[in-house]
């Protein structure tokens, strides 16, 4: 896929591995994305699972042959599969620099269980057919052309032949510039899964999916 501004879209191999890494780690703060703050070990062992387990995947964005943004996107709900299979590297990672054990940012998160409000948020978060988007980013220097999108488009046209029905992806109440990408590209919030710091976005790629959430507010 290559658009106006020699742009390439394709999916993430093995040896894009560590400039995924240095891109992550230059694209988020630890508050954006915790495992920030366990360092490249980590974040490298994170990629290497995400490119070789059979439920993720990830695409990447280059310009002129430079890497410049990815998505990474998982078939199911991610967050407790990534943390059991990243979990040894986690131990070198804290053997490695003991100071983490003290990181409230690290308790914080690890100390965080936000269950359903009610049975119609456990519902709709079950739905058979829900992709995730874990995370991604664009490089500062390419921001503001719609990068971001153009790796949407990717995962929508190949996400519908593993079988998804819509995607999910949260976000960060604060970050309002991902806010701003997911209202451009007509993603819905979905308050049944709001959290206290995080709004869920859907974009339904099957429209039959909507009636059968049964949500009692707009989606279009
Ligand atoms: C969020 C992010 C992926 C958006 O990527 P992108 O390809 O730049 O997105 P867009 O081109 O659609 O721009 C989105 C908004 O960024 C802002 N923007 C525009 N130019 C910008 C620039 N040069 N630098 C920074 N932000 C800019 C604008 O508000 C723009 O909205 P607008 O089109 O209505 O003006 C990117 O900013 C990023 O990597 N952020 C850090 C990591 C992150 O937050 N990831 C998402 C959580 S998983």
């Amino acid at each position: 896929m290559e658009n106006a501004f020699n742009l390439v879209i394709r999916f993430a191999k093995p040896e894009d591995i560590t400039e995924l890494v240095e891109l992550h780690c230059r694209s988020f703060t630890p508050e954006q994305h915790v495992p920030v703050v366990i360092g490249k070990h980590y974040i490298k062992a994170i990629f290497k699972w995400i490119l070789q387990n059979p439920l993720t995947y990830a695409f990447v964005a280059e310009e002129n042959h430079r890497l410049i943004g990815y998505i990474c996107v998982c078939d199911h709900a991610y967050s407790s599969r990534m943390f059991l299979a990243c979990l040894p590297d986690f131990i070198k990672s804290v053997i490695r620099n003991p100071k983490l054990i003290g990181s409230k940012l690290l308790w914080k998160r690890f100390l965080r269980r936000e269950g359903y409000k009610d049975e119609k948020a456990k519902m709709i978060a079950s739905h058979p057919g829900l992709t995730y988007i874990m995370f991604g980013a664009v490089d500062g220097n390419a921001r503001g052309k719609g990068v971001y999108i153009e790796l949407y488009n990717a995962v929508k046209k190949y996400s519908v032949t593993r079988g998804a029905r819509a995607l999910r992806g949260d976000v960060y109440k604060h970050n309002s510039v991902m806010r701003r990408v997911k209202e451009k590209d007509h993603w819905i919030e979905i308050p049944e899964l709001e959290t206290s710091e995080t709004v869920a976005y859907f974009y339904f790629l099957d429209q039959s999916m909507i009636d059968e959430l049964n949500l009692d507010y707009p989606v279009n």
